[in-house]
């Protein structure tokens, strides 16, 4: 569920009116609505009512400092991958016991910035690294809340690319040697074992990845503490797919939260959730406008002004979003269009042969479902700046990144003595 909608033909973010926005902000531009963000995280509050989870935001779906403030002020925590996220998750006033800590590679410094914060858990996803994070933490005389990532082999996930939880794929650490690396890790005066840590991928669109994988968390638990790991932690990761208008939706948060519940009921343990794109996916949208109306030789193009580096979900997954007219026109005629930006190559789409009513140069049109995994991926490619993103709350609303100058962009960059 999320609010953004038409009224009288109109389409609003909450009670701010987008076309009102687009003329006072400039396109293109992303909306995200508060109210949205809100009611996602609190799904996992109301499943869980009384056992106290962890609902650690993956801060790389949505890294902007007032979304981390809202899903803050929820009670959310953070589950960062780098030094940067965790400056941003402190910053956002998370609470250190509040986050987690994932990433096949993290570095020493890495590590160090976040044993000084003291943070809740570092989820260790390799044999070397297990050894670094020891080596760090004895350096400052501290012990490292640990959970070890492990891959239970289980394909599942909306893309190739984005799937995590196969033998093949370079996260976490082989189910085969889990129970070796914990008897190890035991042995660690820098590593304090706290429990176990999964992701299996993301965009999932079913339950039943979910249920095989926490069904054999649940052997590997009650085998760990057979050989005497207190194991008082699982981690669940994120994964959880949402609507995004083209093939069936996927199963519905509140049976999620409902099936893990089932699962480690008897576990006796504190869960922890990695959530990304089920909160923040469809609590934003990306705002454009048409530039040219093309008729080409095969295909009608419509070219809008956002592009590949604003959103490359389309590019890089081949990922279907909902594309909308923001201002309704009455009895308008259906067309046929690939939906396409100004960048220079030919993945730069957003939609293919995309039936949506006839839009003329000028017109607004928003891209759905686009808070998770869009801002947070852009790039300037083409020199072309990052777009503004916008927080609604209500009818208000507040620039919360703003459009950098062209002067700004270029500020970092020195051209060598010899050249000048
Ligand atoms: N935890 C870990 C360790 C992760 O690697 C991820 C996502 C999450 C949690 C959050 O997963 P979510 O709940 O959002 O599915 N850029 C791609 C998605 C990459 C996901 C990477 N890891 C996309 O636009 O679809």
């Amino acid at each position: 569920m999320h609010h953004f909608e038409h009224r009288n033909g109109r389409l609003y973010a909450e009670d701010v009116d987008v076309a009102a926005l687009a003329g006072e902000i400039g396109t293109p531009f992303y909306v995200y609505s508060e109210a949205t963000l809100r009611r996602h995280v609190r799904v996992f509050a109301t499943a869980f009512a009384g056992a106290d989870p962890l609902v650690a935001f993956s801060v790389k779906a949505n890294s902007n400092l007032a979304v981390l403030k809202i899903l803050a002020s929820e009670g959310a925590g953070a589950d960062v991958v780098s030094a940067g996220e965790l400056m941003r998750a402190l910053k956002a006033g998370i609470a250190p016991e509040n986050i987690v800590f994932s990433g096949v590679g993290k570095t020493g410094e890495e590590m160090k910035a976040a044993l000084d914060a003291g943070i809740y858990q570092f989820n260790v996803e390799s044999a070397p690294e297990l050894e670094a994070l020891n080596d760090v933490a004895l350096a400052l005389g501290k012990r490292a809340p640990m959970a070890m990532r492990v891959n239970p082999d289980v394909a599942a996930g909306g893309h190739d690319k984005i799937s995590t939880g196969r033998k093949e794929d370079k996260f976490g650490v082989a189910w085969d040697d889990a129970r070796a690396l914990y008897a190890h890790a035991r042995g660690l005066d820098g590593i304090e074992v706290v429990g176990v840590d999964f992701h299996i991928g993301s965009q999932i669109s079913d339950l039943a990845p979910f249920e095989a994988a926490f069904t054999k968390a649940a052997g590997l638990i009650a085998d760990l503490r057979a050989d005497g790991c207190t194991i008082d932690r699982l981690d669940v990761g994120g994964g959880l797919g949402i609507p995004y208008g083209d093939k069936t939706p996927p199963p519905h948060p509140d049976d999620y939260a409902g099936l893990i519940k089932k699962l480690t009921a008897p576990l006796d343990v504190r869960l922890i959730f990695e959530p990304g794109r089920m909160i923040a996916g469809n609590a934003g949208i990306l705002v454009t406008q048409a530039i040219y109306v093309k008729e080409g030789e095969a295909r009608t193009f419509l070219i809008v002004d956002a592009a590949m580096n604003d959103l490359i979900r389309p590019a890089l997954y081949d990922a279907h979003h909902e594309i909308q007219p923001v201002l309704l026109k009455e009895n308008a005629p259906e067309k046929l269009y690939d939906v396409v930006g100004p960048v220079c190559e030919s993945s730069d789409f957003f939609a293919k042969q995309r039936a949506l009513p006839e839009f003329r140069a000028g017109d607004y049109a928003a891209i759905m479902s686009a808070g998770a995994y869009g801002a947070v991926q852009a790039s300037q490619y083409n020199t072309r700046p990052l777009v503004p993103e916008v927080m609604v709350n209500g009818d208000k609303h507040a620039v919360i990144r703003r459009r950098p100058t062209f002067e700004e962009m270029l500020a970092l960059e020195t051209t060598p003595d010899w050249l000048s």
